[in-house]
C-alpha cells in the first residue's frame, strides 16, 4: 500500500484525492493545504488527517506526496520531497523560472527519488491510442503535427498575472504532446501571438491568441494553435500526418445525442473544459505514478520533461519579443 500525502487540495487537488480513493493500492494519509477550511474538509471526505509539512516530511509512514498546491511552492516542496526521500508526483510546472528548475531537478537526481511530472494529456485514452497506433508504424512515419489547443475562455486577470504567461501556463502541455508525438527533439521554434479575446490580457502584458512552429532536424515539423476562446467548449485536437496515412483526435463531446430535423443535424459540443475532457487522463497518469512505485517500472514523464517544456515555453516568449526564430537545445541534460 502507497501512502500519499496531498500538499493543495483546490481544483486539481481535489481531482487526484478522488482518484486516490479509486486506487485499490494506494491511501490518502494526510492533507496540507494553507486554507484550513478546504484542508479540513478534504482529509474528511478521504479519512485522511490534516497536517503540516514537518509532519509530513518525519513521517516514515508516507511513501509519496502529490504536489496540487500554487505553481510558486513547487520547487521548495519537490526539494523537501527529496531530501526526505519520497516519491513525488508534481504538477506542471516545476517553476516558472529554468534556474530554479535545473537546481531543484539536481537535487532531485542527487537523492534519486522518483518525479513525475504530470503532463496529464499523455494519459488521455485518445492521445494514448493516438500513441500506440502511430509508435506501431502503421502510417508510416509522422510527418507533420497539427496540435489545436484552445481553452473556453480566458482566466481571470489575477490568475494571468502569476501564471507565467499564455506559453508557461497553457502552451506547455501542447509542447510536452508534440515533443513526446514528434519522437524527436525540435531544434528551432517560431511563435507569433496577439491579444484578441479580454483587454485585461492585453494589461497583464500576456497574449491569448498564439501559432507556434517547431522544426526537427529531421525536418518533421508541428504546428500548435491556441486560444483562450473557444465558445463552443474545450477544444482538443490533434492530427498527425504521416508517411502511410493520417491520425486525428477530434473533441470528446458532451453527450453523443444527435439531434435530426428538418434544418439539419447537429451533435452535442464538446465537453466544458480540462475537469471533465480529461477526467480519465488524470486517473490513469494517478495510477501510473502509483504503479511505478509499487513495480519500480517508470512509464510517465520526468522532471526533465518539464525542463524541455518550460525550455520551450522560454524560447517562444523570446521569439514573441524579437520576431525570430528561436534554436532550440533540448538534448543537453
Ligand atoms: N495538469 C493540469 O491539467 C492542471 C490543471 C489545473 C492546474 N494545474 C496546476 O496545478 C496547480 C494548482 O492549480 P489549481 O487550479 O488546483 O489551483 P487552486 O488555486 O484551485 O488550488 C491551489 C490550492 O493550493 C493551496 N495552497 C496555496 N499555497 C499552499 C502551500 N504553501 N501549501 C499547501 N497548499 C497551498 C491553496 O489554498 C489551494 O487550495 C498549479 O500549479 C497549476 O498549474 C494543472
Amino acid at each position: 500500500m502507497v501512502n500519499l500525502a496531498l500538499f493543495g487540495a483546490g481544483r486539481i487537488g481535489q481531482i487526484h484525492a478522488a482518484n486516490v480513493a479509486l486506487n485499490a493500492d494506494c491511501n490518502l494519509l494526510y492533507v496540507v493545504d494553507v486554507n484550513a477550511e478546504v484542508a479540513q474538509q478534504t482529509a474528511d471526505k478521504y479519512a485522511a488527517k490534516v497536517a503540516t509539512l514537518d509532519t509530513v516530511f518525519a513521517d516514515e509512514a508516507v511513501d509519496a506526496v502529490l504536489i496540487c498546491s500554487i505553481t510558486e511552492t513547487h520547487a521548495d516542496l519537490i526539494e523537501r520531497a527529496a531530501l526526505a526521500g519520497k516519491a513525488i508526483f508534481c504538477e506542471k510546472p516545476v517553476d516558472l523560472s529554468i534556474d530554479r528548475v535545473n537546481a531543484c531537478l539536481a537535487l532531485v537526481k542527487e537523492h534519486q527519488v522518483p518525479l513525475m511530472m504530470a503532463f496529464n494529456r499523455r494519459f488521455d485514452p485518445n492521445f494514448a491510442h493516438l500513441k500506440n497506433v502511430l509508435d506501431s508504424g502503421q502510417v508510416g512515419d509522422i510527418e507533420m503535427l497539427t496540435i489545436s489547443s484552445r481553452d473556453p475562455s480566458a482566466p481571470p486577470a489575477s490568475y494571468i498575472k502569476s501564471s507565467g504567461g499564455l506559453f508557461r501556463d497553457m502552451t506547455i502541455h501542447d509542447f510536452d504532446v508534440a515533443r513526446w508525438l514528434l519522437g524527436e527533439e525540435p531544434i528551432s521554434l517560431y511563435a507569433s501571438a496577439s491579444a484578441l479575446t479580454e483587454d485585461y490580457v492585453k494589461e497583464c502584458g500576456d497574449v491569448d491568441t498564439a501559432i507556434i512552429t517547431l522544426t526537427c532536424k529531421s525536418g518533421k515539423m508541428a504546428v500548435i494553435t491556441n486560444s483562450r476562446r473557444a465558445t463552443y467548449g474545450y477544444d482538443q485536437r490533434v492530427e498527425v500526418h504521416a508517411s502511410g496515412g493520417m491520425l486525428s483526435i477530434n473533441n470528446v463531446p458532451e453527450s453523443t445525442l444527435s439531434i435530426a430535423n428538418q434544418q439539419g443535424v447537429s451533435s452535442q459540443k464538446p465537453m466544458a473544459f480540462f475537469l471533465e475532457r480529461y477526467a480519465a487522463a488524470y486517473r490513469h497518469e494517478l495510477d501510473a505514478f502509483i504503479q511505478g512505485i509499487v513495480s519500480g517500472e517508470v512509464n510517465y514523464p520526468s522532471g526533465d520533461d518539464g525542463r524541455k517544456a518550460l525550455l520551450m515555453a522560454d524560447a517562444a516568449v523570446k521569439s514573441l519579443q524579437t520576431g525570430e526564430v528561436q534554436p532550440l537545445n533540448l538534448t543537453a541534460e
